[in-house]
This record gives C-alpha cells, structure tokens and sequence, in this order.
C-alpha cells in the first residue's frame, strides 16, 4: 500500500503555554512495498509522523491518504484501514499480558472475530515467520528472554496480516546477537508478505543494510527522503543535524585519510573490498 501525506502539521496542545509544532507542513509519498529507515534528532518528529498512519494520532490540518482514501473521512474506511497497519511500538514486549504466547498472539486476530482455525493457522505461521519454536506456544511470555518476548510482540502484530508495517525502534536495547536476528527477520519478512516496512532506528549500520529508502526527519520535516547510498553520502549534513553515519562510510572517510578514496556512496564492507582490489590491486581473496 502506499501512503501519501499532504500538507500534513500536527501541534500538540494547541492554544496553550506547551504547543509544540511536532509535524509541519509535510507532503511526501512513500510507494507500495517500500522499506523506509526513518531517521532523525530526537524531538524531530518520527514517532508523531507514523503516528498518523494508522490515525493514532490525528492531523492539524491537511491528510492522510493510504492508497488513495483520506483515511480520517469516514469511520468505516479508518476501521478497514487500521486492520491493514501493523503497529510495533517501542519496547513492544511490554505490552504481552495474556498467560501463554499462543493466547497472547492470537489477541488481534480474535478481534478480527476470525474462525478459530484460522486463528490457529495465523498463530503458527507469524511464529514461524518470527524465528518462535512450536514448543514456545503454550509458555509464559514471562518466562522467556526479552528477544523472545519481542518476537511474541511482533509474531501478534503480523497475525494480523498488515499491508504496512511500522516499527519503532524494533532493535533497541535487545543484544548484538538479538538484533541481528531481529534483521534478518524484517529482511525475510518484508520480501515474504510484501509489505510496505517503516522503520524508525538510531542504528544507522542497519538503515544501510535493510532499507530501501531513508527519511531524515528534522524539525517536523522531511529534509530527505532517498536511497541509502545517496543519503550516507552526505555526512557532513547529517552530522550537522547531529545524526550518525554507518560504520563502513566512517571507515572510507578514514580511508581517505591515507589517501585511499573510496566512493563514499558505497555501504558494504564486500563493495570496499571489492573497489580496493579494483582500484589498488591486492589481494582478493576475502
Ligand atoms: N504526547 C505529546 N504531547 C506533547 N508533546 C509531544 C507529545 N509527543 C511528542 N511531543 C513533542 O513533539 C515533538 C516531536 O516528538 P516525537 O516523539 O514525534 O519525536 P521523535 O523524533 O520520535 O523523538 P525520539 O527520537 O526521541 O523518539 C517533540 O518536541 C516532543 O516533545
Ligand atoms: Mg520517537
């Protein structure tokens, strides 16, 4: 599905001492199938922005069009629609509160009022998408590590069956090894369900290794929305809204440094490598 804002401003307690502009004045389009890394300063405006997607938050002014309906028109099109957006929020785990996983992921599709074999069907296909083990269904949520917990989380949003997907900060505060699963798994499961992926991350290494495009956020704005190499080419205006750059561009600049260049639009350890081999002979054996 995509999404189209236009001319979309959210103030937060408008008229009083407090309001905050958090979204001003954005237009953008964001195609079907896309996997968009949002990004931005804290304060910038992420979380208000996809907020708006599935009209948990309202605009200001202007709208929101998903495949070309206002989604706030009418009731009954929100409704639809908000079967169609799968919210992770952050620390989604938090908010597991049934006594097994099983009963805990087959939470939305029950209010979908589903048959019960379909529920049971989409219970064990999201755990499978998720990296859960049929044995996990029939623990506590309590009982399993936080990784885990975040898997059951995210295993009860895709139940659902969502065309778009947003997910905030998906990978914060899990392990190394916990995040690269997590990854790995968005990666499967975005080419898999075809769904249109927002991700909001301080982890720019995995902006440039899952997305197809990158949103900088600042200020309530839209300051760039292209693909991953166009966008880490520019450190010098991200550092300059104070965002980071992913570990291979901080190594090409170090490069630089000893007069090696390297194209600053390259993001994968392999395309250096490759590009040194190239450019400045040597061995290619990694
Ligand atoms: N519920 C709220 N009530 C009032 N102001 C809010 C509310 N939520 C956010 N704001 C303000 O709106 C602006 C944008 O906040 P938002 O949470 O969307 O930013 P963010 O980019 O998601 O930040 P972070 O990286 O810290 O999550 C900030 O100035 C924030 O203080
Ligand atoms: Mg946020």
């Amino acid at each position: 599905m995509s999404i189209h804002f236009e001319k979309l401003s959210h103030v937060y307690m408008p008229d009083s001492p407090f309001e905050t502009k958090a979204i001003d004045d954005v237009t953008l389009t964001i195609n079907d199938y896309e996997f968009v890394g949002l990004i931005g300063h804290t304060g910038s405006g992420k979380t208000t922005l996809v907020q708006h997607i599935n009209a948990l938050l309202k605009p200001t002014t202007g709208k929101v069009i998903i495949d070309s309906l206002d989604i706030n028109s009418d009731k009954h099109a929100l409704k639809e629609l908000r079967k169609k957006v799968g919210f992770v929020f952050q620390y989604p785990e938090h908010q597991l509160f049934e006594e097994t996983v099983e009963k805990d992921i087959a939470f939305g599709p029950k209010n979908l009022k589903l048959p019960k074999e379909e529920i049971a069907i989409r219970v064990e296909q999201a755990m499978e998408l998720v990296g859960l083990e049929p044995e996990v269904k029939l623990r506590s949520p309590f009982e399993l590590s936080g990784g885990q917990r975040r898997r059951v989380a995210l295993a009860g949003v895709i139940a659902m069956r969502p065309e778009i997907l947003i997910l905030d900060e998906p990978t914060a505060g899990l392990d190394p090894g916990g995040r690269d699963a997590m990854l790995l798994m968005l990666k499967k499961m975005h080419k898999k369900e075809k769904m249109t992926v927002i991700m909001i991350s301080h982890y720019m290494d995995e902006i440039a290794a899952l997305c197809s495009k990158v949103l900088v956020m600042e200020k309530g704005k839209p300051v760039i929305y292209d693909e991953p190499k166009k966008v880490f080419a520019q450190g010098e205006r991200l550092a300059a809204m104070g965002l980071d750059v992913p570990t291979t561009t901080k190594l090409i600049i170090a490069l630089e440094k000893k007069d090696i260049n390297i194209p600053k639009d390259i993001l994968t350890l392999k395309e250096i490598h490759s590009y040194i081999a190239e450019n400045y002979g040597g061995d290619d054996s990694a």
